[in-house]
């Protein structure tokens, strides 16, 4: 065996190696231009495919709609992750949808959406619980800490029973908050 050959440049290799890094570049680059076009833009990337579903009309008519702050959270901000490389991925396991969208059958139907209701909460709930709910906290940022003193009391109570807590005996967000924009389903 001849060690030097694993660190002499081979030719072939390099430009395999240029490939693989330009590939990369190009796609966390790709996606991080999605990520600023879509951090501007509206939920009409998310509603061309979910068009007949009730999800727009549920996030307006809920306290992330606009109401008395007048702010119309978007579905990335609850849906996406915040940093690049990270969004990408979740944007690769979200392509499934891409395969779903053309194979599940009446998938664009209000119809479909009651029947699954279920289990799609459930499986977007397990993104959430994943990552402790990091889309919920980069906007309420004193939930834990700071409290603001407009807060209600039983809502500041539960918050720091929560916080005592060890790291990993503390609920998440939405285990506690279900259905903060969309109808979740009961039983
Ligand atoms: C290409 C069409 C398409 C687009 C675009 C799309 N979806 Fe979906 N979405 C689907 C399909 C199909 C399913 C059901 C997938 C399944 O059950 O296999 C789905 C399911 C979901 C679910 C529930 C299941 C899960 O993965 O958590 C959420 C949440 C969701 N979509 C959010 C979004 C958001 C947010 C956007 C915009 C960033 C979006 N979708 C864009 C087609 C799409
Ligand atoms: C883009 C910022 C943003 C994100 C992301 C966000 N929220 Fe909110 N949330 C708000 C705003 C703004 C309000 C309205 C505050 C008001 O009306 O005074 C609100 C209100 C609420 C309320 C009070 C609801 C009510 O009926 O009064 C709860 C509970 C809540 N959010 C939980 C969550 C959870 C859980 C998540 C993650 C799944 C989340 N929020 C994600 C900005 C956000
Ligand atoms: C252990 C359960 C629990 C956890 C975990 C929890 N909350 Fe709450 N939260 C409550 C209860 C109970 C209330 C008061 C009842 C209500 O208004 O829905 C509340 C109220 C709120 C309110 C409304 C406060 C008001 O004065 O109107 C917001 C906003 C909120 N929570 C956000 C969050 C966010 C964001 C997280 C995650 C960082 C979180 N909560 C984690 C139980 C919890
Ligand atoms: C404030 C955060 C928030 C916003 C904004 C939001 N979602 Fe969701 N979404 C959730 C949470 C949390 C769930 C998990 C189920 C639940 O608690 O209702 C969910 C569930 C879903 C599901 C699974 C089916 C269901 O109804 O539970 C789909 C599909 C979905 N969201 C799509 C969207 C689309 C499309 C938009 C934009 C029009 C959007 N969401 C905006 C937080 C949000």
């Amino acid at each position: 065996m001849n060690w030097r050959a694993l660190f002499k440049p081979s030719a072939k290799y390099s430009i395999l190696a240029l490939l693989v890094v330009g590939v990369v570049v190009g796609v966390v680059g790709y996606f991080a231009t999605q990520q600023t076009l879509h951090a501007t833009s509206s939920d009409e990337f998310c509603m061309s495919c979910h068009s007949n579903h009730s999800l727009k009309d549920e996030v307006l008519a809920s306290a992330h709609g606009g109401g008395r702050a007048g702010v119309t959270v978007q579905c990335q901000d609850c849906h996406l992750p915040h940093n690049p490389i990270k969004y990408m991925i979740k944007k690769i396991i979200v392509s499934k949808d891409l395969y779903g969208f053309l194979t599940i059958d009446g998938f664009n139907t209000q119809a479909w959406l009651d029947e699954n209701r279920k289990e799609q909460a459930d499986h977007a709930l397990k993104y959430f619980r994943a990552t402790d709910s990091a889309n919920c906290q980069h906007c309420h940022t004193r939930i834990y800490e700071n409290q603001p003193d407009t807060m209600k009391k039983m809502a500041k109570r539960m918050h720091e029973r929560n916080f005592k807590k060890e790291a990993d005996k503390r609920k998440t967000c939405v285990d506690c908050h279900k259905g903060v924009a969309h109808v979740y389903p009961k039983g």
